[in-house]
């Protein structure tokens, strides 16, 4: 019951996210056209959307309205398709397959592909800079901030750069993680924060705790992610499988092994849902999802 009940919540958010990305990106008919087509093709009808659910889940704790939550979501969601865009590059992972889908460059080219992550960027950060019902400048000011940073050097870009920086290479485990909070942690991470600051503000214990549960989340995103590339098929995953271990890369199914690795991600799911704690039933949404980031198949 609860589980239908979560499955019912999610695809409609699923689709409320479809509808509100399809709204906000440029129309495929005005010019620039093949840049606006390729920014839809790399951002609509694909993904699990696992950000913005985040998002609406934290909106929860905060009496987020939709239509900020929406905004906010839509704009992490786009630097993380623009993430993925540059990811697949040739000069990065070289990837041909994401989403089920041809990758972005090779269905367009690899120039339009580095344009869309351009574009997709910028977009986002005039989303999140739309004055906001019922938020103060200042918190959107700080939200603002929040996704620079999380994006950026100290965020998913920095992350990218270790990732790429250590081929072949073998890392310890602090090394391992710092990577993978920044390439995939901190944007996990601003999702959830900025759905709570799209609603009333939260008190700074609140705020610590839900911060605590993003930064284990976001990690278990990664570990759960580099079991799946280990373990799951192409067909199921959208993206090519085994493509950690052809390229090199130190991953924690390298470092510890797919059991450990899994183990660990449990782990990171226990301590999430402690942090939790003192929200009580206005949690249970960000709990369902914790346990769907750790249970997922693809
Ligand atoms: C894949 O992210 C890349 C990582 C940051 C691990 P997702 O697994 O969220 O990809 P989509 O959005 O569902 O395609
Ligand atoms: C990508 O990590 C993280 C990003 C910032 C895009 P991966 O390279 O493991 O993502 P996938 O497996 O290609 O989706
Ligand atoms: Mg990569
Ligand atoms: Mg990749
Ligand atoms: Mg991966």
């Amino acid at each position: 019951m609860a589980n239908e009940s979560f499955i019912g919540w999610m695809t409609q958010i699923q689709q409320t996210m479809e509808t509100a990305l399809t709204r906000f990106l440029p129309s495929a008919d005005t010019l620039p056209q093949r840049l606006h087509q390729a920014m839809r093709y790399a951002t609509l009808q694909g993904g699990k959307r696992v950000r913005p659910l985040l998002a609406f889940a934290a909106g929860e704790l905060s009496g987020a309205s939709a239509e900020n939550l929406a905004r906010v979501a839509a704009a992490v969601e786009m630097i993380h398709a623009y993430s993925l865009v540059h990811d697949d590059l040739p000069c990065m992972d070289d990837d041909v397959l994401r989403r089920g889908k041809p990758t972005c460059h090779v269905e367009f080219d690899e120039a339009t592909a580095l344009l869309v992550g351009d574009a997709l960027q910028t977009l986002a950060f005039e989303l999140i800079a739309t004055p906001m019902e019922g938020v103060s400048p200042a918190s959107q000011l700080a939200m603002c901030q929040l996704l620079a940073r999380a994006s950026g050097h100290g965020g998913m870009a920095g992350g990218q750069a270790i990732d790429l920086a250590s081929v072949g290479q073998t890392l310890n485990l602090p090394e391992l993680e710092f990577m993978h909070m920044l390439k995939t942690g901190a944007l996990i991470r601003a999702a959830v924060l900025l759905g709570a600051m799209a609603g009333q503000p939260l008190n700074a214990k609140q705020t610590e705790q839900l911060d605590i549960f993003a930064k284990r989340i976001g990690l278990a995103f990664q570990v759960v992610d580099d079991v799946l590339d280990c373990e799951a098929d192409t067909a199921t995953l959208g993206k090519t499988a085994g493509k950690d271990a052809a390229n090199d890369k130190p991953t924690y199914v390298s470092l510890m092994g797919l059991a450990e690795a899994k183990q660990f991600a449990r782990e990171l799911r226990e301590q999430a849902f402690a942090a939790l704690e003192d929200f009580g039933p206005a949690a249970d949404r960000l709990k369902q999802l914790a346990d769907y980031i750790v249970a997922r198949s693809f």
